[in-house]
């Protein structure tokens, strides 16, 4: 089976010391976690303080975004290198918040996950509709197009290595969650994609996030769903107390789920 991962998208919240005590609290309550991978994603500036923190613990870190060269005249810029060299295991990338207020385009951002790959970044790309593409019942189109364009290129082992976060816009940051069935119909459309285009064996392999408004009380029915793999977790992730609940919770509905 799949060892499902939730991840924390802290975005621009918690100073270096805020981080650090969030983090230090976080870790005492999931040292017993072994059957999910838990990823940090804070701020830039808190990823070299956390890494030393975060070693001997089962948690890893991630960046919230990066550029797609290694080094350059890119002023105000992050490049892999330099998420490496702190620590990061993972990158969020496509983020709906990068591609509404930085105008961040699938050809770009495809740019960011090869070169992720190339570093032996993990990227977890995020696609989703907005609310008007849901209206209009074009929300499969407007994921398959973010899917196709960011991921072009991409090989049997390079989508082997990618983790793909199902965030429909209307759902992030507004305490609307999707429903678990809204949310496994298009977690299960993404997955046809990945067996359209690898085959099968690798599709199944490949993990698939939900992400928008989870919570403890509803990560449970949400990671039931056999097309979700776990969660991006933005608001919920920035106390210790909700980002440990999702985390148990979703561990003991996984548990439950085997026994039956
Ligand atoms: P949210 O954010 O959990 O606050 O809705 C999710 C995300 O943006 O990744």
């Amino acid at each position: 089976m799949k060892k499902p991962l939730i991840a924390g998208n802290w975005k621009m919240f918690k100073t270096i010391r805020e981080a650090v005590n969030l983090v230090q609290t976080i870790k005492a309550g999931i040292y017993k976690i072994t059957d999910c991978q838990i990823v940090i994603c804070p701020p830039f500036t808190a990823l070299a303080g956390l890494s030393p923190i975060l070693a001997d613990s089962p948690l890893e870190l991630g960046a919230q975004n990066m550029h797609p060269e290694n080094e350059g005249a890119y002023t105000g810029e992050i490049s892999p290198l330099m998420i490496k060299e702190v620590g990061c295991r993972y990158v969020i990338l496509g983020h709906s918040e990068r591609r509404q207020y930085f105008k961040e385009d699938d050809i770009f951002i495809n740019e960011k996950v090869k070169t992720a790959l190339r570093y032996s970044l993990i990227p977890i790309l995020c696609v989703g509709e907005t609310l008007d593409q849901r209206n209009a019942r074009q929300q499969h189109e407007a994921v398959k197009l973010q899917f196709e364009q960011s991921l072009k290129d991409l090989t049997k082992e390079d989508i082997l290595k990618t983790v793909i976060a199902y965030e429909p816009v209307w759902a992030i940051g507004t305490g609307k969650t999707a429903t678990p069935e809204q949310a496994e119909q298009m977690q299960s459309y993404i997955r046809r994609l990945l067996k359209e285009k690898y085959g099968d064996e690798i599709a199944g392999k490949v993990l698939i996030l939900y992400g928008g408004s989870v919570k403890p009380d509803n990560i449970g029915e949400l990671i039931k769903k056999p097309n979700i793999d776990g969660a991006l977790v933005g608001g919920a992730s920035l106390k210790a107390e909700s980002f440990i609940q999702i985390v148990m919770n979703a561990t003991k509905a996984l548990e439950a789920e085997a026994a039956r």
